[in-house]
Parts: structure tokens; sequence; C-alpha cells
């Protein structure tokens, strides 16, 4: 079994992340945009290693420093990261789980999955059109069983501040990206086949800008 509970049939190794880029964080908050249009290019292991490292990967792990990129209410982080990928260079389309604490992606379904995706989401043809969507999606009861109802307002705080770090690292990659949160609930859920207790988020549909 995967970290995510799925069975497992293989497991990428992403590679190691870079933690300096040539653009600064004011010209990235500066230049983001939601972009909902992207050419036919496909993206790379390096690009999508960056993206879901600042999704929510390690950033130091130190006893008193933050462990991974974003803050969570309490140190739950209820989320879980999953990549749905239809044109990536040398890795086959499919949906992905991301295993944030060793930087790799395991397979859960094979085959791409977008334009299912974009039918659970109103038919958002930038999902379909984007090489990759980076889902978020959360366990509730991770957080509410240590704050009550209003850990439902903290998943929603901590999403937004991962959510904002892929928007800012696609602009510093020179990519294109928009937050989708206009979606049918169970329909997302049975594309991505979650289980009971694991609610959609996030979908950030990624690209290059056309
Ligand atoms: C929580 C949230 C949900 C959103 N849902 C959608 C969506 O479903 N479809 C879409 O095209 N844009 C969506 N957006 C993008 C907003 O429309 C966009 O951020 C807003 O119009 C401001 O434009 P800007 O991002 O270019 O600054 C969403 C943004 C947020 C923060």
């Amino acid at each position: 079994m995967t970290k995510s509970g799925f069975s497992e049939t293989h497991e990428i190794s992403l590679p190691k992340p870079k933690t300096k880029g040539p653009v600064s964080v004011e010209e990235a908050i500066k230049n983001r945009k939601s972009i909902r249009r992207y050419t036919k290019s496909p993206l790379t292991i390096e690009e999508i290693s960056q993206l879901l490292w600042s999704a929510g990967g390690v950033t130091c792990d130190g006893i008193t420093g933050a462990t991974r990129s974003f803050p969570s209410a309490g140190g739950c982080y209820p989320q879980k990261i999953y990549i749905a990928i239809g044109n990536v260079k040398k890795i086959e389309p499919g949906l992905y789980f991301y295993n944030w604490k060793d930087h790799s992606i395991s397979l859960i379904t094979k085959g791409d999955i977008r334009s299912s995706l974009a039918t659970a989401c109103w038919q958002q043809s930038m999902i379909t059109n984007a090489p990759i969507n980076i889902i978020f999606t959360g366990i509730t009861e991770k957080t509410t069983k240590r704050y009550g109802e209003r850990g439902e307002r903290y998943i929603c705080m901590d999403t937004g501040h991962a959510g904002q770090n892929v928007s800012l690292q696609a602009e510093s990659l020179k990519l294109g990206s928009v937050i989708i949160g206009a979606f049918n609930d169970n329909k997302v859920k049975n594309v991505l086949n979650l289980k009971e207790g694991e609610e959609p988020l996030y979908i950030i549909p990624i690209g290059r800008k056309e």
C-alpha cells in the first residue's frame, strides 16, 4: 500500500526542489494573475517537482522551525495533495498522490482523468487543457477533532496559503495557473475515488501561458 492508502503500482522520486530562483517574491506577487489558457507544450519533471514542493513539501526539518511549505492551524495538516498528469515529459498520464515526506509521487489511477475532472467542475475547459492539475483535498476530522466547528474554517485558511504558494511558484517558473473552487463535490469525489471523510478543496490547472 502507498502512503495514500491505495495499492501501489509505482512510485516516482522527484528531483530535489530548488530554494533559489531568478524571480523575486515581489515580482511573483506583482505578476501573478489567473491564467486560463495554456499552450500544448508538456511540463517537465523538474517543474512539477518545484510546484508540488511549493504546494506542501518539506522546508526545514527543525523542531521549532517550520516543517512544511505552508502553515496549518495547530500543525494538523489535514490536506492531501494529488496531481492529475496529462502531459508531462516521461511520465505517463494518470492521477498521482504526492508523498510530501519523501518528495515522490505514487500512481493511483492510470490514464488521463482531466476531462472527467473538468466535467465535475462545470465543464471548466482549462482543467482539460492544462498539462497538469494540482488537487488539494482535506480530511476534515483531523482539524475538527482538535478545534470543533472552527476547524472547518481553519482548513480553508490553511489551503488558501498552500494555493497561494502554488500560484506564486507557477509565476516564478513563468507558468500560468488558476484556482478552481467551483465544482460539484460529489462528482469530484467520484473522479478521485476519495474515501468517506475526505473532501475536495482546490483544483489548480497549470500550464505554459499562451
Ligand atoms: C477560492 C477561489 C475560487 C475560485 N474559483 C474559480 C473557478 O472555479 N473558476 C475560475 O475560472 N476562477 C476561479 N477563481 C479565480 C478568480 O476568479 C480570480 O482569482 C479573480 O477573478 C481575480 O483575478 P486574478 O486571479 O487574475 O487576480 C477562484 C479564486 C479563488 C480564490
